[in-house]
């Protein structure tokens, strides 16, 4: 019998450790440079964690995607690619992976998940102010949405937004409000439903099927299409399982099945999905599928590549049905909710209950003396780099975008996520984490706020550039020498 989660295995000490279910064949150093050189990496790096370089990162928990550990097997079938431009038989074996994991028989590749949000947001947003009713945005999404003159509007249940929650579902869509809106906004303005899969910038919190088939009726009630966001569809699928009773003896594969089936339009990012990198969108609907045809070979590459490495697209096929393997799901999860649950229990605020994706640190809450026009969580990211060398994200009013008037639009959240890739880290890795975070609690006082010198018009959090209000790192620096001495 094989282990497919080490939920499973009980240590004699009681204690739950999650238990790595693989072994390490190929590795790669890490450097840990000292305090003084993190700081000029700051400086050079415009205090944007983004625009770190990886010789002066130890812990790169920036973000998952594409930077999962794949497998010896997804390496292996890499080695027989075929490249051909037209009819290539590695999308053929990605096309068979799409029917059967995520059960849909039309796929259409695109280099990555943004993409997807593009071609989507192109075909089928026609006009100025059509509106796009979602659990909740996510950064690309909302760009292209915006970009073809669409609009938003988010719809979670009040309790999302409380991070300290043990609310199993956050991502769960508010119906009634749904329906409201339909009714208010008027079907022919509303050119399709987009629901998240692990709701990323709310700290990766997921949907239940219960809810999800309520979507659906709705969709259903008036015709109106429904669209997956699957790039964290393993994960949220995993988590129905520990958490909806009907679900408790299901596999991943049948939840994810019963996900896909929901939706009219399933796409990913396979940076995530699959750990690999590209992208699809995928359909059982032919009118969909010719609908969106065109597009593809016109932005992405034609239409058995899409834009992506052949290579990448046998990882992608053996990445898909890896997903269907708990052990393979789950480890991401019980590491995430290792961190979180032990931060929780050094009282440092944490978006509960325990997510996918990563850890996310309540910025609002650890920085409460820095104003959100001085972005807290983007000043928490840079002093946690400082004094870590561990490379989060601001998740929070940075990774917004101005009003049109140009007027900030602050965040619901302001979050530190500190990514957990799968399979990547190991466990002293993750206690190393712990431990600073925990001290950077104790000095959050010595952290100050951040402001732009350097601010591009769309998606300014990926290379804007900003300085300290104040000479805070100073302080900062000479604590972290007082409490370490010479240790890096
Ligand atoms: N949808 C979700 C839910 C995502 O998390 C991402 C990417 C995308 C779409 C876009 O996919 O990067 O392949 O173009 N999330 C990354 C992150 C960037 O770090 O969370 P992409």
């Amino acid at each position: 019998m094989s282990i497919e989660n080490s939920a499973k295995i009980k240590f004699y000490s009681g204690e739950h450790v999650p238990l790595e279910l693989h072994k390490a064949r190929i590795v790669q150093k890490l450097h840990l440079v000292p305090i003084e050189r993190r700081l000029e990496a700051l400086q050079e790096g415009g205090f944007n964690t983004f625009r770190l370089t990886t010789p002066d990162v130890f812990l790169d928990m920036l973000t998952d995607s594409g930077t999962n550990a794949m497998s010896d097997r997804q390496q292996a079938a890499m080695m027989h690619a075929d490249d051909a431009y037209a009819g290539s038989q590695s999308f053929t074996r990605m096309a068979q992976a799409v029917k059967d994991v995520l059960k849909k028989q039309y796929l259409l590749p695109v280099h990555q998940g943004r993409a997807a949000e593009n071609i989507l947001s192109k075909a089928y947003i026609r006009k100025k102010g059509d509106l796009i009713p979602m659990n909740y945005h996510f950064t690309t999404a909302l760009a292209h949405i915006t970009q073809y003159g669409g609009q938003i509007v988010e719809l979670l249940y009040d309790e999302a937004y409380n991070i300290a929650s043990s609310h199993p579902f956050k991502g769960n869509m508010n119906v009634e409000k749904l329906e409201e809106v339909i009714r208010s906004t008027g079907v022919e303005n509303i050119p399709f439903i987009r629901m998240e899969a692990s709701t990323n910038l709310i700290g990766g919190q997921p949907f239940s099927i219960a809810n999800f088939r309520e979507v659906r009726k709705i969709a259903d009630k008036y015709g109106i299409k429904l669209v997956l966001d699957a790039s964290l569809l393993g994960e949220n699928a995993y988590l129905v399982i520990q958490r909806e009773p009907e679900f408790v003896n299901a596999s991943i594969g049948d939840v994810i099945s019963l996900m896909t089936g929901l939706a009219d339009i399933v796409y990913f990012s396979a940076r995530k999905l699959s750990s690999s990198r590209g992208g699809g969108i995928c359909t059982n609907d032919i009118n969909v599928y010719r609908e969106i045809e065109a597009l593809v070979p016109l932005f992405e590459g034609f239409l058995t590549y899409g834009g992506m490495s052949v290579r990448e697209i046998e990882a992608i096929a053996v990445g898909l049905y890896e997903t269907l393997d708990e052990s393979i799901i789950s480890q991401s999860p019980q590491f995430i909710a290792y961190l979180v649950n032990s931060l929780v229990a050094k009282n440092v605020p944490v978006v509960t209950p325990a997510g996918v994706l990563g850890a996310h640190v309540d910025a609002m809450k650890f920085c409460e003396h820095i104003p959100q026009n001085q972005y807290p969580a983007g000043a928490l990211a840079a002093a946690f780099y400082l004094i870590s060398g561990i490379r989060g994200m601001e998740r929070g009013s940075m990774s917004n975008q101005r009003d049109e008037n140009g007027n900030e639009t602050y965040a619901d959240m302001e979050l530190l996520r500190l990514a957990v890739p799968r399979r990547v880290f190991t466990l002293s890795q993750i206690m190393y984490v712990i431990d600073r975070i925990c001290w950077l609690y104790e000095n959050r006082r010595l952290i100050g706020g951040l402001r732009f010198v350097y601010e591009p018009p769309v998606l300014r959090f990926f290379m804007g550039g900003l300085e300290p209000v104040s000479d805070w790192t100073t302080n900062l620096i000479a604590k972290f020498r007082e409490d370490f001495g010479e240790s890096l």
